[in-house]
C-alpha cells in the first residue's frame, strides 16, 4: 500500500525517501505553473472557427479590429489569453447570448451553433491577440 502511494505520487521510486520527496515538491510546483498556461490549438481548427463566422451573422455585429456593435475580435483576443476555460467560456456565451462584459448591449444568442463549432470559432478570435 506504501509502495503503491509513492508509485501514484512520483514518477522515480529507485531514489532515498528524502530524495524522492524533495523531487515530488518539484513536481508539485510545476503543476501550479501548467494550470495558468494557454493551450495551443490546430491551424486547422482555426481555419474551421474562422469559416464558420464568415457564415454566421457575427459579421453584423463585430469586425476583426474595429469595435461596432460588439467589441472587436483583437480587443477580445487580448482580454482573454488561449486557455480552455476562456474558450469553453466564450463559447457558451456565443450559444446563449447576453450582456455586461463590455456594456449593456447584449449579444443575440445562437442556439444553432453547435458547442464544438462555438469553441472552434473561439479558438479563431482569440488567435487573432498579436501582442
Ligand atoms: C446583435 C449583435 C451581435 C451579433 C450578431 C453577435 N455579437 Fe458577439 N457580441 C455582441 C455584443 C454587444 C457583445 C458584448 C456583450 C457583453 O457586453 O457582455 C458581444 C460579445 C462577444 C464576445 C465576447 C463575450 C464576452 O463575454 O466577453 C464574443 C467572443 C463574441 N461576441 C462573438 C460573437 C460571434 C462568434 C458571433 C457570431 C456567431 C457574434 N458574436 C454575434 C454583439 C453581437
Amino acid at each position: 500500500m506504501k509502495l503503491k502511494l509513492i508509485f501514484s505520487g512520483c514518477l522515480f521510486i529507485a531514489v532515498t525517501g528524502s530524495t524522492t520527496a524533495a523531487f515530488c515538491q518539484t513536481k508539485k510546483t510545476v503543476k501550479t505553473v501548467t494550470k495558468v498556461s494557454t493551450i495551443t490549438v490546430s491551424k486547422a481548427d482555426i481555419a474551421a472557427g474562422q469559416l464558420l463566422v464568415s457564415k454566421s451573422d457575427c459579421v453584423g455585429c463585430h469586425s476583426v479590429n474595429n469595435k461596432m456593435v460588439g467589441p472587436a475580435y483583437v480587443t477580445i483576443a487580448q482580454t482573454y489569453p488561449m486557455t480552455d476555460a476562456n474558450v469553453t467560456a466564450l463559447s457558451q456565451k456565443i450559444i446563449s447570448g447576453g450582456s455586461g462584459k463590455w456594456g449593456q448591449v447584449p449579444m443575440t444568442p445562437h442556439p444553432a451553433i453547435t458547442s464544438p463549432d462555438a469553441k472552434k470559432i473561439v479558438k479563431y478570435i482569440l488567435s487573432l491577440n498579436t501582442k
